[in-house]
Order: C-alpha cells, then sequence, then structure tokens
C-alpha cells in the first residue's frame, strides 16, 4: 500500500511555500505553466498552478511575461519529446534578457535520467527539473532557486507516496479531473509509462468521494477519474475496493453530473466493473477501452495479457442493453514485426467493432523498453498503413455519425466557437462534440440538441426546448 507523504514533510512544504510568499509579496510576479501529454498531466499542471498561486504568484496570461515558466513534459512518443525540448529552448532568450526569471521542468519526460541529465548539461538555464510524483515540493524548488542555490536535478524515489491535500487551480468551472491513482504495473512492451510515473497507488475511496462531492457541490458537471488503468483500481490498498464499488459510491452522490473513466485496460475489465458502468446514468454512454492491435501475436508481443475473443466479449457485453454507448479506443500502427497480416487483422477488428472515435498512433521507439530493442518497421511503411487505417475509420466514423442524424442529445456546453458569434460548442454524455448555433451562453450548462448536420469530423445541431 503506497503511503501517504507525512504530515511534517507536508508542513515543512507548507513554510517554503509561506517563505517563497514573503519574498516575491507585493512585487505582481507571474507565473506561466506549459503542459504537455496526457490528462493526468493537465490535473498535475492544475495543482501546479494551485502551489504557485500560494506562493504568491499571479497567473501569466503570456509565457512572455511570466517571472516563473514551468514546462509539464510528456514521454510517450519522440514527438511529444521534441516538442517539449523545442519550448524550452525557446525560452533561453527570456533568460537572457531577465536573468532573474525560474525555469522548471517537470513531468514524464524529466523522470527519465538521461533527459534530466541532458538538461542539466545542455540547458543551462534550466533551474531545476523534478520528476512526476515531485510536484508538493514544488515550493521548496523555487525556494532554492530564488535564493540562487545550486540548480537541481530531482528524480523520483523507487516508491514514491501519495500527496494528498494540494489544491487544484481547476481550468474548467464544471469539467474536472479527478485522479483516483498513479502509476502503472502493466509493462506494456512499447510504453514509457511505467518508468516515469512509477508503481500502481490508488488514492484512498473517502479522499475521492470527498473531492467529488465538494465539485458537484461547487457546480461541476463532468468529473473524468483518471488512472492509467482505472479497472485495478484499490488493489494494492488495504480493503481491496474495486472500481465497482467506487463507482457505486460516486452513483449515490446526489446531483446532475456524469462520469467518465481514463483509461482502462482490457485485461482487467471484471463483469462487475461493467455492470457498474451499464447500470448507471453517469457512466453507461461512453467507454474508453484501448485495444492497440487486432493481432493476436502483436498483443503478445505488446504484453497486453488478453487476446482478441476476450476484448470481443468486452464489447459485447458493453453493447447488450445498452446498443448506444459510445465506444472509444487507442490503436498503434508499426509496433515492431507487424506484419501486412497483422495489420489487416487490425483494419478487420475496427470494421467489425466500429469506434466512434480512435485514437491511433503510429509506434514510436522509447529507449528503455523492450520494444526499442525489437527488429523495427521501415518508416514508410508504417505511415503507409497509418494513411490506410485513418481511411478506413474516417468511414466509419462517418457513418457512425450519420446515424447519429435528427436524433436529440443532451450536451454540455464549452463556450462559443472560434470565428462565430453565435455558434457553440458541445460534448454529448457520449463525448462526442457537437456545435449549434444559440443567442444565449449555455457555457457550463447541459441542454438538448437535435443533430441537424453531420460529417466525418463535425456534427451540428439545434437547441430542443
Ligand atoms: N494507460 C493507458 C494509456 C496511456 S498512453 C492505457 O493503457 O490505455 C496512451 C496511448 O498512447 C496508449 O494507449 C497507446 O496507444 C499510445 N502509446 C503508448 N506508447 C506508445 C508508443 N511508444 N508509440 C506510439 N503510441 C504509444
Ligand atoms: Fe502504458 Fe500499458 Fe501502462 Fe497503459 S497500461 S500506461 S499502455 S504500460
Ligand atoms: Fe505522456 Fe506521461 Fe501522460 S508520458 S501520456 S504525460 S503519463
Amino acid at each position: 500500500m503506497a503511503s501517504l507523504v507525512s504530515k511534517e514533510e507536508m508542513l515543512k512544504q507548507e513554510k517554503y511555500i509561506a517563505t517563497v510568499n514573503s519574498l516575491i509579496k507585493g512585487q505582481g510576479k507571474k507565473a506561466f505553466v506549459y503542459t504537455l501529454g496526457c490528462q493526468q498531466n493537465e490535473a498535475d499542471s492544475e495543482r501546479i498552478m494551485a502551489l504557485l498561486l500560494k506562493m504568491g504568484y499571479e497567473k501569466a496570461q503570456d509565457e512572455k511575461e511570466a517571472d516563473i515558466l514551468i514546462v509539464n513534459t510528456c514521454a510517450i512518443r519522440d514527438h511529444a519529446e521534441k516538442r517539449a525540448l523545442s519550448i524550452i529552448g525557446r525560452f533561453k532568450h527570456y533568460k537572457v534578457a531577465r536573468p532573474d526569471i525560474v525555469i522548471g521542468v517537470c513531468g514524464c519526460m524529466t523522470a527519465q535520467k538521461h533527459r534530466a541529465d541532458h538538461l542539466k548539461h545542455s540547458y543551462h538555464y534550466v533551474d531545476f527539473t523534478f520528476g512526476t510524483s515531485m510536484l508538493h515540493r514544488l515550493g521548496e524548488f523555487v525556494l532554492s532557486a530564488l535564493n540562487k542555490g545550486k540548480r537541481a536535478f530531482y528524480l523520483d524515489e523507487a516508491t514514491p507516496e501519495i500527496a494528498e491535500g494540494i489544491p487544484h487551480e481547476r481550468e474548467s468551472t464544471y469539467r474536472a479531473w479527478v485522479s483516483i491513482m498513479y502509476g502503472c504495473n502493466n509493462f506494456c512492451t512499447y510504453c514509457i509509462v511505467p518508468y516515469v510515473r512509477g508503481r500502481e497507488r490508488s488514492r484512498k475511496m473517502c479522499d475521492i468521494l470527498a473531492e467529488i462531492k465538494d465539485l458537484v457541490k461547487r457546480g461541476y458537471r463532468e468529473i473524468t477519474l483518471l488512472g492509467q488503468n482505472v479497472n485495478s483500481y484499490g488493489k494494492d490498498l488495504e480493503d481491496k475496493p474495486t472500481i465497482a464499488n467506487l463507482l457505486n459510491e460516486i452513483n449515490k452522490i446526489e446531483g446532475d453530473f456524469i462520469i467518465h473513466l481514463m483509461t482502462s485496460h482490457p485485461k482487467d475489465a471484471s463483469k462487475e466493473m461493467i455492470e457498474a458502468i451499464k447500470s448507471s446514468k453517469r457512466t453507461k454512454s461512453h467507454f474508453h477501452l484501448p485495444l492497440q492491435s487486432g493481432s493476436d501475436d502483436i498483443l503478445t508481443k505488446m504484453n497486453r495479457h488478453y487476446d482478441i475473443e476476450r476484448y470481443l466479449g468486452i464489447i459485447e457485453r458493453l453493447r447488450e442493453n445498452n446498443p448506444d454507448i459510445v465506444l472509444t479506443t487507442d490503436i498503434i500502427v508499426g509496433f515492431p514485426g507487424e506484419t501486412e497480416e497483422d495489420f489487416q487483422k487490425t483494419l478487420d477488428i475496427i470494421k467489425k467493432v466500429e469506434f466512434d472515435t480512435i485514437y491511433s498512433f503510429i509506434y514510436s521507439p522509447r529507449q528503455g523498453t523492450p520494444a526499442y530493442s525489437m527488429e523495427q518497421i521501415p518508416e514508410e511503411i508504417k505511415h503507409e498503413r497509418y494513411e490506410r487505417f485513418c481511411q478506413v475509420q474516417n468511414e466509419i466514423a462517418n457513418k457512425l455519425n450519420q446515424k447519429m442524424l435528427n436524433k436529440v442529445y443532451r450536451v454540455l456546453v464549452d463556450g462559443k466557437s472560434k470565428g462565430n458569434e453565435k455558434m457553440y460548442t458541445s460534448r454529448t454524455e457520449g463525448n462526442k462534440i457537437v456545435h449549434f448555433e444559440s443567442d444565449t451562453d449555455y457555457t457550463g450548462k447541459f441542454v438538448n440538441v437535435k443533430i441537424t448536420r453531420a460529417d466525418t469530423f463535425n456534427l451540428f445541431g439545434e437547441i430542443i426546448n
């Protein structure tokens, strides 16, 4: 069971925060946090910003005016790391112009020793980097940088702890992330996450429920439960609560709100969990279940611990008595050793299941993972397969969108679309984006919309009273 960061340590951190506050008070210092990567990083950045505000910084509207810049990085694919390095590179000019500014880098990229070392040796203007389980120590790191202490490069502990009680400066007033667990135990052979986020550690159910109750009371309408594999929630806790137990408890909370789960692993999708998803109006509209490949051979090489038959069984159960459920998935194209036949199997299964949305990725070798040293497929083959994959999926997405025509959906409104004063964007409870025209601003509220136009990537509708 993961232990909590001790009260003494949290109090010590409070003192660092208060000291930073007294150092910068009244100076109008501003902070900017740049976020790359997944929802977990977005949630972490909301906590980073909350800590910076506690230290006395104000939110900068633009990176150029910031006195402290934090880059929260991702390492999932090469592209993500290149982007992080290019952003950090751009920040050099700010430091040259104003040597007093503080630059920190955190997140999954800096949790890797070779990356932290690279930043230390080649980016001399970076004041500190830290791993993914240390953001509660931000006050300490900032104070040290302000006092012109040594540059510092912190790597995560082997058994990281959970820090409760850090506030969130949430980006939205109606959609919220709630981390229910951290880390991953699965070691899929392509994936860097277990190396940069440590082993699975679940938050206690009472802490999660208290956070959700508070959010609902404050008017939040959509809550996404975050974890790399929420299906194994609770396995490391003393009383062994399950994700189904957690969902059932969340369902008892009064209020008009919906729940998404991000993400589930098919190997741990229990009957109990599927029933909990289907039986609640809060969860039954959408499920994201990463498939990764349609070939059993490739799934074995990926260390996924399920086969296509099992995956299809879960889909069948999810759709039983619940045929309208929106299903989404992740697919990797061009994993080492993927043959044309394996790839065809992926095309076959996506045609068979008909996912509403697929987050598809070209395989990117990650240093330190087993697949990195497997025999790689030529880049041009990966790209060519990816193109074919997108063509097939686009046709399916278009067909499914057409089926929504003239039907009415409850949507949560996200605000004005860019470029048109009266156009708003929203998401259905199944997480599909719908645009509609309105004279009234319903941002943050649920409204009913009838779908009037659909193409591959867009749905348009009109408000129904
Ligand atoms: N824990 C989540 C996934 C987090 S990463 C899960 O298991 O579902 C999100 C997605 O990125 C993965 O599902 C996978 O499809 C993709 N991904 C991970 N590593 C990758 C790599 N090395 N190359 C390409 N895509 C990758
Ligand atoms: Fe990566 Fe697999 Fe863990 Fe997901 S379950 S984070 S894909 S190792
Ligand atoms: Fe990226 Fe880390 Fe998320 S590697 S996808 S930010 S868990």
